[in-house]
């Protein structure tokens, strides 16, 4: 069978890990790649056969199956759409858009012409996020008490810390919550299967100015900046935020996100009070999933494809002992999406689609709106 031909626009942090996770596959091919910097010498560095500075044109000439939209935010909207009318599949970074009307374009111009979609929420594809969701939808957790947790990072810490994130027309209205706390609230409607029906949040930002760079600075080059190297910038979009939820069946929840936890570099927890037990995840120590109990001695469980239930199985590549991580839930999340292109079938699949792409957009919504109100909204 002929490999699938794949584009990747965007070669920055994640774009690279994408092309990465795809060639693990084994059964498609990064045939090309777009970018506005540098596009030639990305292809040549990362042994792409062909870099175009114009995405349109890549779009045009290569033949793709499918396309990965790995840009900033703002981008993602115009990309996807070119992409969709030329009948190509898309695999499109979160947040999925920048605002809600985009997301409900995206995802009902993708159903009304057959397109097979995806949305990069890769927690659900943790070996233990698929086991939690499993022993829950098997009845093991009982009634779902409530649920907590964070996501918190450290690379927005200081105020010379600057990135497209933090200028809301390309990044969104949100940003520490659309950024990583999105991903949190996709796992744990997820693994629950309860949506949120109702929300509280609060914003802080913590450095209400910051230094942009006027020139291009090296990230963790370590350099001081001199004040005429930099622009003092008013800061919109929130370093923290803390949010209360009420979900569907009525289990309560909290989130803290953060960008601004000095050690944090990318931690995600969850953890489950239900009516027969506890659970609890940290993305810090992976591979393990405490499980806590009333009657009975509690347990730390490894993850080990031979034990767990056959969801969870779908999404290891190693026996017990053998560390997965970050790069694999890339891995099993393209490896589903490509499956689902290959039998031409996206009705039944496990990853975030265009369709997740929209609940996600309207719960950022209604994240500033209440932030904004002070007060609880309804979903
Ligand atoms: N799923 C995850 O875990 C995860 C992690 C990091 C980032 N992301 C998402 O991935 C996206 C990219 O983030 P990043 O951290 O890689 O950003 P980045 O700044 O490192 O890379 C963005 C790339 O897009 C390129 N670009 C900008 N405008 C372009 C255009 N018009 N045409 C083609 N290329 C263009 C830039 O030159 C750069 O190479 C964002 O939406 C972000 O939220 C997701």
């Amino acid at each position: 069978m002929e490999k699938m031909r794949v584009g990747i626009i965007g070669i920055g942090f994640i774009g690279a890990a994408h092309i990465e996770a795809l060639r693990r596959l084994g059964y498609v091919d990064v045939v090309a790649l777009a970018d506005a910097q540098g596009a030639e010498e990305k292809a040549v560095q990362l042994y792409v056969p062909k870099g175009y500075s114009d995405y349109k044109e890549m779009l045009e000439r290569e033949n793709l199956d499918a396309v990965h939209i790995c840009t900033p935010n703002f981008l993602h909207y115009e990309m996807a759409m070119a992409a969709m009318k030329r009948g190509i599949h898309v695999m499109v970074e979160k947040p999925f858009t920048v605002t809600l009307e985009e997301a409900e374009k995206l995802a009902a111009y993708a159903e009304q012409h057959h397109i097979l979609s995806g949305v990069n929420h890769t927690l659900r594809m943790f070996p233990q996020v698929a086991q939690m969701k499993a022993l829950v939808d098997k009845g093991d957790v009982g009634d779902i008490y409530a649920v907590h947790g964070c996501y918190l990072q450290d690379w927005l810490f200081l105020d010379t810390d600057w990135s497209w994130r933090l200028e809301p027309a390309m990044s969104g209205k949100t940003r520490a919550f659309s950024d990583i706390g999105s991903h949190w609230i996709d796992m744990v409607e997820n693994i629950i299967g309860q949506k949120a029906v109702e929300l509280l949040a609060e914003f802080e930002i913590v450095h209400k100015t910051r230094k942009k760079p006027l020139k291009e600075v090296e990230t963790f080059s370590g350099m001081a900046l001199r004040p005429e190297d930099y622009e003092e910038k008013r800061i919109e979009t929130e370093d923290w935020c803390t949010i209360l939820f009420r979900f569907e069946k009525g289990a309560i929840g909290c989130v803290n996100v953060s960008q601004v936890t000095a050690g944090r570099k990318n931690q995600q927890i969850i953890e489950i009070s239900g009516s027969k037990c506890s659970m609890k995840w940290d993305s810090e120590d992976s591979n393990e999933l405490w499980i806590g109990r009333r009657e009975t001695y509690n347990q730390k469980v490894a993850k080990d494809p031979s034990l767990v239930e056959p969801k969870a199985k779908e999404v290891i590549g190693y026996p017990g002992g053998h560390v997965e991580g970050f790069p694999d839930t890339f891995k099993m999340q393209f490896h589903k999406f490509y499956q689902a292109i290959q039998k031409q079938d996206g009705g039944s699949v496990d990853y975030a689609t265009f369709r997740d792409g929209v609940r996600e957009m309207y719960v950022n919504d209604k994240v500033y709106e209440s932030a904004q109100k002070r007060s609880w909204v309804k979903l």
